[in-house]
């Protein structure tokens, strides 16, 4: 059995073979494609029928060569995290223009965590970028997820980050919500980037690509914005404790900007729930690489 028996007998779409016959050997895809003659070890055409099988169950390529590319860095994967999509790129971008255009010192939230893509992309590009602002910034991950948590951790020490990034986990911003906390961040302007489950369980139950990602990384109730409603009232919340507490009365006067991943189809809903939360807050909509509205950015002012 030589690759190009494997490549043209294998069920996979094409590309599958040569990157499941390279995590095995340890070989870049592209020495693969080029080896066609290259006879297979028995061990290994074992070990690759059982990543095929597992990849026509449904389980993601990120996920069974443990590893995925994301904003130029690596990340481990496993069962546990969802595998960061290329559209999640851009929310890194805009975190990035906003720490390029503010003076101010930052806090910088990445809810919902899963694999640290975010928060360990945006401080490992501001720390190349700038360095005196990468200094003053505050970094924070949360998840509710123990085990995802696990493996962000295991990604911000593989790019250099666990020094900087503190990780919590709780529900959305709850590790956060205690006086001590709060207390060392208010000299700071909070941005907030929120990638939480958006889908509804009938667009998992129909997407077959994701049904051996986590559950709890996709599903957000019957319109898929049930997180980003409880996000929107918890924060609201925050705010007017916060104002009534003198002690506090300083906290939050600077502008917060909060930035959802949403479904194209949730554009219409995510205007009326900031509508409805923060009435005199700035709404942007961005656009994924597929011209697909995908980006909520809501600064808040009042
Ligand atoms: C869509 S995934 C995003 C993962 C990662 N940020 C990314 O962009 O690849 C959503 C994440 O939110 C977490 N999550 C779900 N419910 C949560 C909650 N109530 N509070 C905090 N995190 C939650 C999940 O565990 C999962 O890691």
């Amino acid at each position: 059995m030589t690759i190009f028996d494997l490549q043209k007998t294998s069920p996979l779409p094409s590309g599958e073979t040569e990157i499941l016959m390279g995590f095995l050997l340890k070989k870049e895809k592209e020495f693969i494609l080029t080896h066609p003659e290259l006879a297979v070890p028995k061990n290994i055409y074992q070990k690759y029928k059982k990543l095929e099988k597992e990849r026509l169950a449904g389980w993601p390529i990120a996920t069974l060569i443990g590893h995925k590319e994301f904003y130029g860095l690596n990340f481990f994967i496993n069962k546990d995290v969802l595998v960061p999509r290329p559209e999640t790129e851009i929310m890194v971008e805009e975190i990035i223009n906003i720490i390029k255009n503010k003076q101010n010192k930052l806090i910088l939230i990445d809810l919902g965590t899963g694999s640290g893509a975010i928060i360990i992309s945006v401080a490992h590009e501001s720390k190349k970028m700038f360095p005196g602002k990468y200094q003053k910034n505050i970094f924070r991950a949360l998840d509710i997820s123990l085990p995802a948590l696990r493996i962000a951790k295991k990604n911000a020490i593989l790019n250099k980050q666990a020094k900087k990034i503190k990780f919590l986990s709780g529900n959305l911003l709850e590790p956060l919500i205690n006086k001590k906390d709060f207390n060392d961040f208010s000299n700071h302007e909070l941005i907030i980037a929120a990638n939480l489950p958006y889908l509804t369980p009938s667009q998992v139950k129909n997407s077959p690509s994701i049904k051996k990602e986590p559950k709890i990384a996709l599903v957000a109730g019957p319109d898929g914005l049930k997180y980003y409603r409880e996000l929107f009232k918890q924060l609201k919340e925050i705010k007017k404790v916060f104002r009534q507490d003198k002690s506090f009365s300083n906290r939050f006067k600077k502008p917060i900007t909060l930035l959802c991943e949403i479904d194209p189809s949730q554009t219409k809903s995510i205007k009326i729930l900031t509508q409805k939360y923060f009435p005199s807050a700035k709404l942007t909509i961005k656009k994924d690489l597929a011209q697909k509205n995908r980006l909520a950015i809501i600064k808040i002012l009042d």
